[in-house]
């Protein structure tokens, strides 16, 4: 699959990303999260953290939004955004290893995977890497 996505695409996705933390149930963490996905036919799927009381039952965000475009048919995912509140130090997030997996078995290692955070100001960071640098060594199928 083509990973030469336009600047224009991965902008819309980070924003969708954005928009998609809003509606974060994170009762517990009070860490928002939002994320956003790209079909191999140019849709977009967003997902966002939702936590519980038994707490070990929460799903990412990541994997909210992954769930909902192979739940609609889609097994191929061209790129995906993750956007969070500040983290202490850089503040920049990082997916986390369950989705990391989740992730490979959708998506292309190549495929562009957009790290975006934003204050409480609306001021953005992002970084933009692939897949393959957050899982090099990945388990896939057999
Ligand atoms: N979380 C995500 O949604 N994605 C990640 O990659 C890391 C963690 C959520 C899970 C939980 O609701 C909160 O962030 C704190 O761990």
């Amino acid at each position: 699959m083509s990973t030469l996505l336009s600047q224009e695409t991965l902008n819309a996705l980070a924003e969708a990303a954005a928009e998609a933390k809003r509606h974060s149930y994170s009762p517990y963490s009070h860490f928002k999260v939002g994320a956003a996905v790209l079909t191999d036919d140019g849709k977009i799927y967003t997902g966002t953290n939702i936590e519980n009381a038994s707490y070990g039952l929460t799903v990412c965000a990541e994997r909210n939004a992954i769930f909902k475009a192979v739940g609609d048919g889609y097994r191929k995912l061209a790129a995906l955004a993750v956007c969070t509140d500040p983290v202490p130090g850089d503040g920049l997030g990082s997916p986390c290893g369950a989705c990391r997996q989740v992730m490979t078995e959708f998506m292309e290692q190549d495929a562009p995977l957009l790290v975006v955070s934003v204050k409480a100001d609306g001021q953005r960071s992002i970084y933009a890497k692939q897949l393959k640098d957050f899982m090099p060594y990945p388990f896939n199928k057999l």
